[in-house]
Parts: structure tokens; C-alpha cells; sequence
């Protein structure tokens, strides 16, 4: 089936200053979570999503890192272009740096810090997405620290609060957000917030006064870590190697993610394989093709 949506933009710059010092000298997104760079774990997700043209952006001090570890995406049936911020500007500054990237057409955003264990449920929303925005909440025991959507007892969103301090309901926007090509405006009209940031909370406001902002509520059972901090890093590592012991499958494999899309080969998959190091990685890829 078509999909409306094939464009994604993987957002892997920022400070990073709540893992300081351990992103002193490298960006978040290349440090590991269990056995896989955090990266991977997002960058699986818009695979998984069947989103080929993909834009990562990243500090500027980063961009030859990403490039020495993911290429240009061929060897994963990707396109995968990157650009970088001199700064953090905020999340929403990524439409201007991506805007020729969007150019007509619809996209979707994914923090690079943002980890989910399963993608079922994010698929269907992808291939029933047609235009406006789309956000994906989940039930969370401290709301205060992400974006909060308040909802009708219909459960309808009727605003975004982004970290406030009395949160109106417990349910988190997480860093997954489809939209359609007028993003780029909306992104240009907004003002930076009292913290200086262009908010993406802020352009799903927008989205949501035009009547074009739809929620998904994901099921407690799709499990999601927002690994911004050494905590939850930590958290999301020892869940993601206990996980990957026990179903004997593994979350955030970019290269499983390629073949499993039919953007690569049974061959291609066991020749990118034979090239790495003789790790549970490795095997766990020629098994695949087994
Ligand atoms: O994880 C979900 C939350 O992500 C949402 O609930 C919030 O509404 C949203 O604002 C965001 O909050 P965070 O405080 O977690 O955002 P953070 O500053 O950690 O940035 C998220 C990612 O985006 C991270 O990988 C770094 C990257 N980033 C961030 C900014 C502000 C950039 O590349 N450039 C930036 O300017």
C-alpha cells in the first residue's frame, strides 16, 4: 500500500548537558545503550516505519562521527543525508534546517534519544497518516519533565503543555511526530520560548488551534524510553539487554530493520554481516538469514 509519509528527519544534535560529562567530547546519540549506539535505536524505528529518505542533523562537532559510523545509508538500502546545528536552537529549528530536505512533501520527526521497543502500533499510525499532525502519547508516572497533553473526557487533546510544573493529565508527547509539509511555515511563525527554544510543542499547538493535531495513545505494553539523562540511559539498557536475552531478539538493529523492509537482501545482509567483528551482533544477523 502507498504510504502518505516516506521523508524522515532524525534529530540527534542538542547540548546533551543533562549526560555531562559523559557527552563531553561525543554526542549522546553515539554513546551506547547496551550494545548499539543510542542512534540505532531510532534510526531502526523510521526503517521500520518503511521511511528510506532520511535526514539526520547533529552538531556540527558530531557530523564526521555519524558519517564514519553510518555512511550514506547505501549499504542499508537508505538515503541518508546529514546536516548540522552550530547550536541548539530547539527542536522545532529542525524544519528549517530540513526545509529544502521536506521540500512538498509530508515527514516525520524522531528524537534521536527517543527508544521504542516495539513499532507495530507506530506503523499503522504511518500507514493511515494522511495530513496534519500527528503525536503519540504514552501513560507516564512523572509528566512533568516532557510535553503534556491535556484531553476532553473524550479524550480528545485540547492543549500541549511542554514540562509543566502542575500537569494536567499523565500522559507524555513523546518525540515521535508526523506532519504534513506546512510544518515548515508554521516552524518559520513561531517565537523561541522563555527558555529560548524553538518548541515543538509550541508547532503542535498550531496543528492543534487548526483542528489538525490527532493523538495515539500507545498500549502500557509498548514500552518507551526517553534515554535523555544517565538515569534513564541506564534504565533503558538494562531493560533492552534483558529483553534481547529472553525473546532471543533484538531491539534497535538497524541492519535486521533493512532486511526485514526489503531494502537489503538475504545476501547483502550476510555480506555486511561476514564484515564485522566476530561479536553476538554478528551472529545474531547470519542467524537471520539462516
Ligand atoms: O522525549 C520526548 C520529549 O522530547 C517531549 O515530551 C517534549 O515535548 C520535547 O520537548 C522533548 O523534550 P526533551 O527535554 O527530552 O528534549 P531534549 O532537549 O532532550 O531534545 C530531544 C532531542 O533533540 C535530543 O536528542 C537532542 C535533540 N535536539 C534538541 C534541541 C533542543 C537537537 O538536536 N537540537 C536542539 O536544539
Amino acid at each position: 500500500m502507498a504510504q502518505y509519509i516516506n521523508k524522515g528527519i532524525l534529530l540527534a544534535g542538542g547540548a546533551g548537558t543533562r549526560l555531562y560529562p559523559a557527552s563531553a567530547a561525543v554526542s549522546k546519540q553515539l554513546l551506547a545503550v547496551y550494545d548499539k549506539p543510542l542512534i540505532y535505536y531510532s534510526l531502526s524505528v523510521l526503517m521500520r516505519l518503511g521511511i528510506r529518505d532520511i535526514l539526520l542533523i547533529t552538531h556540527v562537532n558530531d557530523e564526521d562521527r555519524f558519517r564514519a559510523l553510518l555512511g550514506d545509508g547505501s549499504h542499508l538500502g537508505i538515503k541518508l543525508n546529514i546536516l548540522s546545528e552550530t547550536r541548539p536552537r530547539g527542536i522545532a529549528n529542525a524544519f528549517l534546517i530540513g526545509e529544502d530536505f521536506i521540500g512538498r512533501d509530508n515527514v516525520t520527526l524522531l528524537l534521536g534519544d527517543n527508544i521504542y521497543c516495539d513499532t507495530g502500533p507506530l506503523k499503522s499510525a504511518a500507514e493511515s497518516y494522511r495530513s496534519g499532525a500527528v503525536v503519540f502519547g504514552v501513560h507516564v508516572t512523572d509528566p512533568s519533565e516532557y510535553g503534556v497533553a491535556d484531553v476532553d473526557c473524550y479524550g480528545n487533546v485540547t492543549a500541549i503543555e511542554e514540562k509543566p510544573v502542575q500537569p494536567k493529565s499523565d500522559i507524555a508527547v513523546t518525540g515521535l511526530y508526523f506532519y504534513d509539509d506546512t510544518v515548515v511555515q508554521i516552524a518559520r511563525g513561531i517565537q523561541p520560548s522563555e527558555r529560548g527554544e524553538l518548541e515543538i510543542t509550541t508547532v503542535n499547538n498550531v496543528y492543534l488551534e487548526r483542528k489538525q493535531l490527532r493523538m495515539v495513545t500507545l498500549d502500557a505494553n509498548l514500552i518507551w524510553f526517553d534515554a535523555g539523562s544517565a538515569q534513564s540511559m541506564l534504565n533503558a539498557g538494562n531493560y533492552i539487554s534483558s529483553l534481547e536475552s529472553t525473546a532471543e531478539r533484538k531491539i534497535g538493529c538497524i541492519e535486521e530493520a533493512a532486511y526485514l523492509e526489503g531494502f537489503i537482501t538475504a545476501g547483502q545482509l550476510t555480506e555486511l554481516a561476514e564484515k564485522m567483528p566476530d561479536t553476538d551482533y554478528r551472529d545474531y544477523l547470519l542467524k537471520l538469514v539462516r
